[in-house]
């Protein structure tokens, strides 16, 4: 346990039973950002669902088993005042979710945070965060040497006409996470493993496996992509174009996190008719933005 230099919170590593509170912080800290920066950071629906809810605490619930010692809380004598929740991939250093509650930031909490969180990855070679517009947020990642890549996302309706017939993507499972671990080390330089096992409960998965080339695309519930890795960029393509094609006419779907690395999914987001925004940044630390990749915004 940290106490810090006035004595009026401590960090401690997050225990199971801190999940909840947690995820309702990040929560009311997230609502925060929106209100204060007059716009929303990320195209999903908010308030976060119930089901978004219940999804985030067991991701949270799944890092804390494989990196417990990457996850902290701050604690006041009110309650949880803020947490971080980090993980290392093979050398890479990943920041998941980082939060102080509203009212309570720029005091140095977050710093306290970071700093035990960046502990775990020691040693690592690299470093990867899906950034927000927060300007303390930006502050702590440039201070710890991060340099920040500003990032896109795409959202709309996808008219079936523009779906292309695309060739030899098919459904993925638990026996594809040696391809996909091979894809992510030549893409990222680091496997999500254990990440992986989790992602395949949670998502649909499509696969390619050709001679000429392979990857993955984790989907979300709407369609689009929430995870994408490819050997290049003909079958990053395709796969991009199968999530679209798992949307619904009816029903806005997005991509997020696109870093101007990626110009080919920002070709296939305009050629499907969908708007393109510009939101928070993508922080690397001496590594570049990876390509062809879209990173998941909590498992990178
Ligand atoms: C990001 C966050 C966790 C940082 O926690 P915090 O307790 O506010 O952080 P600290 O007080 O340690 O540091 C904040 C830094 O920003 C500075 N700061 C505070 N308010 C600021 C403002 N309005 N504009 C610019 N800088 C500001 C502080 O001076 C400090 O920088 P310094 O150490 O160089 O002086 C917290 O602000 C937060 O929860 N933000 C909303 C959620 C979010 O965006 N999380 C990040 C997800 S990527």
């Amino acid at each position: 346990m940290v106490a810090s230099p006035h004595e009026d919170y401590w960090v401690r590593p997050m225990q199971v039973d801190d999940v909840s509170a947690i995820e309702r912080l990040t929560r009311e800290g997230f609502h925060d950002l929106d209100v204060r920066t007059h716009r929303a950071h990320w195209p999903a629906p908010t308030p976060r669902s119930e089901s978004r809810s219940e999804l985030w605490r067991e991701r949270a619930r799944h890092l804390l088993g494989t990196d417990r010692a990457g996850c902290f809380v701050a604690e006041d004598e009110s309650g949880l005042i803020g947490g971080a929740i980090s993980l290392r991939r093979d050398l890479t250093w990943i920041l998941s979710s980082y939060v102080v509650r509203p009212g309570l930031q720029g005091r140095g909490v977050g710093r306290q945070l970071l700093q035990a969180a960046l502990g775990h990855g020691s040693g690592c070679l690299r470093g990867l965060i899906s950034a927000s517009e927060d300007q303390p947020a930006l502050r702590r990642y440039h201070t710890a040497g991060f340099a920040l890549h500003p990032t896109m996302f795409l959202r709309g309706k996808v008219p079936r006409e523009v779906l292309p017939v695309v060739d030899r993507v098919r459904e993925g499972s638990a026996s594809d996470i040696d391809l996909m671990d091979s894809v992510d080390r030549r893409v990222r330089d680091a496997a999500h493993g254990v990440d992986h096992g989790w992602m395949v409960r949670h998502h649909r998965l499509v696969v390619v496996d050709r001679s000429t080339g392979s990857g993955y695309a984790y989907l979300e519930d709407d369609g689009g992509a929430h995870l994408l890795g490819a050997t290049n960029r003909r079958t990053a393509s395709d796969l991009l174009w199968e999530t679209l094609a798992a949307s619904s006419p009816d029903q806005e779907c997005s991509i997020g996190h696109l870093s101007a690395a990626n110009p080919w999914a920002i070709d296939i987001g305009l050629a499907a008719r969908m708007e393109l925004h510009t939101t928070g940044y993508l922080a690397t630390r001496d590594m570049r933005p990876p390509a062809p990749y879209l990173p998941s915004g909590h498992f990178l």
